[in-house]
């Protein structure tokens, strides 16, 4: 039934006409993620966690308009009402990722997989496999991508003749980026479309030349970059749309995009209006076009009253990647000494940039890495809180005054690997929310301590306990590690890598252990974190009255899992804004 017949048939008045007509425009204008009818719909499971204190352990809620209104324990009461579904499983709030990277991922599920390659030639048959499914691709105009090799595995860097080697791939146009996206290989085609006179040194970045031209990382990746043909709107939106099921097939309701341009940006506000395709709430970082710039004329904001998508949050790059040598460290590297990685931004000119996108309103989010980086971003950071709350400042102090204004201004780490000890207590200090990729610990156990040394790493690196009480908001870094919250959950729980159940050493004890969380922390972490690290506390991440209707639902009471299990849980269904978006197919 309309609105107007509605009306007409209550004889109301003209008053409540008009408001009546102005909700129902409002709703045509700003979709809702649920059925936009107002009677609500009422579910009831086995056991429901809630993650609120007033109610932790529920059975039944209801939903109206993509929100719960009523969140009970007693399956009993409200069982004479037809409209209650008694459903099976187990339900936890909706998962999100603090960190990763949707239009990346989305690209990823149409590229070359070279995760876990482990030799030269392993890649060159998937690229020669990919060729196969995928006619045209290498053309001039519709480059091969890929993305997960590791240099590591070859015991060398791979070059562009490493590809020519294969007759079926000599002369395509190729780039694949390294494990970490900081690093990118490409073939001789490529090469040879580059300018000729490519600089010795590239601030920021490197051009790798031994043991022969094929590698850019960093800030010599844009010399590629600015080559590649880049995907229209049309071929992203396709991109956009098989990340958004993926993720919800691992039970993500949300996740943060950490850095986009306002190009991308903009075609995410447009696709967010889709009910059927946008079935992520996304909290989205703004990238400047120019990398660590103050970018005003160029920068967006969007928010939504159905927190679909928003963005109010500005992406900076201290540093690069361990992997590749290029984090910025206070001591050299343990295994090349002669050098102790870059920073992307000098240390003031940073705190610059922080302090100008804070004092436009955005949240200012540096990704840091290395321990100098670090200091760095708490030195930017710890600027701008007290360039923004210059009187309570002068009123209380500096450290408590700063910690107040951090709660409304909620700046972030992104990483947040290595930290000096000295560094770890200001962050506590200050309340700088560290947004920490647990399986990134996992994934670089095996050279990390090489890289850093004993010391460095039993004192500053990949800390996740200790960094507890500073509210870490944690995430996968999609698609750099896949995007399975449970794999991340199990590598904070057990510290040792999901895709094998293994420690460092290949044995079956944890890395540092002593810095695992537990089950409720990391939990925790997937869930009221995020959602507190993009405004969200109280609305996502938490099943009661008010909140947004996100939930997942599994077979078991997820404390009952086994932690081994946790690492192959897949979930029964995912329900986003009162929608489900994601059932598991009968086995
Ligand atoms: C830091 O970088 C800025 C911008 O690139 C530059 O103008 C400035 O001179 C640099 N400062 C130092 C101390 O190197
Ligand atoms: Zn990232």
């Amino acid at each position: 039934m309309s609105a107007i017949a509605l009306v007409l048939k209550w004889g109301l008045t003209l008053p409540i006409v008009v408001v009546v007509l102005a909700v129902a425009y409002r709703l045509q204008q700003e979709p809702l993620l649920g059925p936009s009818s107002s009677s609500p719909e009422t579910y009831c499971y086995k056991g429901v966690r809630t993650h609120d204190e007033a109610l932790p352990a529920a059975r039944c809620f209801s939903v109206i308009d993509g929100a719960f209104t009523a969140v009970w324990s007693d399956a009993g009461a409200g069982a004479e009402d037809d409209s209650v579904q008694a459903r099976d499983g187990y339900v936890v709030p909706g998962l999100w990722d603090g960190h990763g990277h949707l239009l990346q991922y989305g690209e990823f599920l149409h590229s070359v997989d070279l995760f876990g390659s482990q030799t030269l030639q392993q890649v060159r048959d998937r690229v020669t496999a990919y060729v196969a499914e995928n006619p045209g691709a290498g053309s001039k105009d519709n480059w091969i991508r890929g993305v997960g090799w590791d240099q590591t595995f070859f015991g060398r860097m791979p070059t562009a003749a490493d590809i020519e080697q294969d007759d079926s791939l000599r002369g395509v146009y190729m780039m694949l980026d390294r494990i970490d996206v900081h690093c990118t290989w490409v073939s001789q085609a490529v090469l040879d479309f580059l300018p000729a006179d490519l600089p010795a040194v590239v601030p920021g970045g490197e051009i790798v030349r031994e043991p022969g031209m094929g590698v850019f990382c960093d800030n010599a990746m844009d010399l590629v970059m600015d080559l590649w043909p880049k995907p229209g709107p049309e071929l992203k939106a396709r991109h956009v749309r098989s990340a958004m099921r993926k993720l919800n097939e691992v039970g993500l309701v949300g996740m943060h995009d950490a850095g986009a341009t306002p190009e991308t940006l903009t075609l995410y506000s447009r696709l967010a209006d889709s009910d059927d395709d946008w079935t992520l709430r996304v909290y989205a970082m703004l990238e400047c076009p120019q990398r660590n710039t103050y970018c005003p004329g160029e920068a967006v904001r969007f928010a939504r009253d159905d927190h679909r998508f928003a963005v109010q949050s500005i992406k900076l790059f201290a540093d690069g990647a361990l992997g590749s040598w290029g984090s910025a460290m206070l001591e050299p590297y343990a295994d090349h000494p002669w050098t102790s990685g870059s920073l992307l931004i000098n240390a003031s000119a940073l705190t610059d940039v922080s302090k100008r996108w804070a004092a436009d309103g955005y949240q200012v989010n540096i990704h840091a890495i290395g321990d100098l980086a670090n200091r760095n971003a708490v030195d930017a950071l710890e600027a701008a809180l007290s360039q923004q709350c210059p009187d309570e400042v002068e009123k209380q102090g500096h450290l408590h005054a700063l910690a107040a204004c951090q709660a409304r201004h909620r700046f972030r780490i992104e990483h947040a690997q290595i930290i000096h000890p000295h560094d770890q207590r200001r962050i506590h200090a200050l309340g700088i929310l560290p947004s920490i990729q647990p399986t990134h610990a996992t994934s670089d156990m095996k050279y990390a301590l090489d890289r850093l040394g004993p010391d460095r790493l039993a004192n500053s690196a990949y800390r996740m306990r200790s960094l507890l009480p500073a509210r870490p908001v944690l995430g996968s870094d999609f698609p750099v590690e896949p995007p399975n919250p449970f794999q991340g959950i199990y590598a904070a729980v057990a510290r040792r890598s999901p895709a094998t159940g293994r420690g460092a050493d290949g044995g079956p004890d944890g890395w540092y252990a002593d810095h695992a969380l537990t089950l409720d922390e990391a939990l925790w972490g997937f869930t009221g974190a995020p959602a507190y690290g993009a405004f969200l506390d109280g609305r996502a991440g938490v099943i009661r009255e008010g909140a947004l209707a996100d939930w997942v639902v599994l077979d078991r009471p997820v404390e009952s899992y086994d932690v081994e299990d946790l690492r192959t849980l897949s979930v029964k269904e995912t329900w986003v804004g009162g929608k489900r978006v994601y059932v598991r197919p009968e086995q």
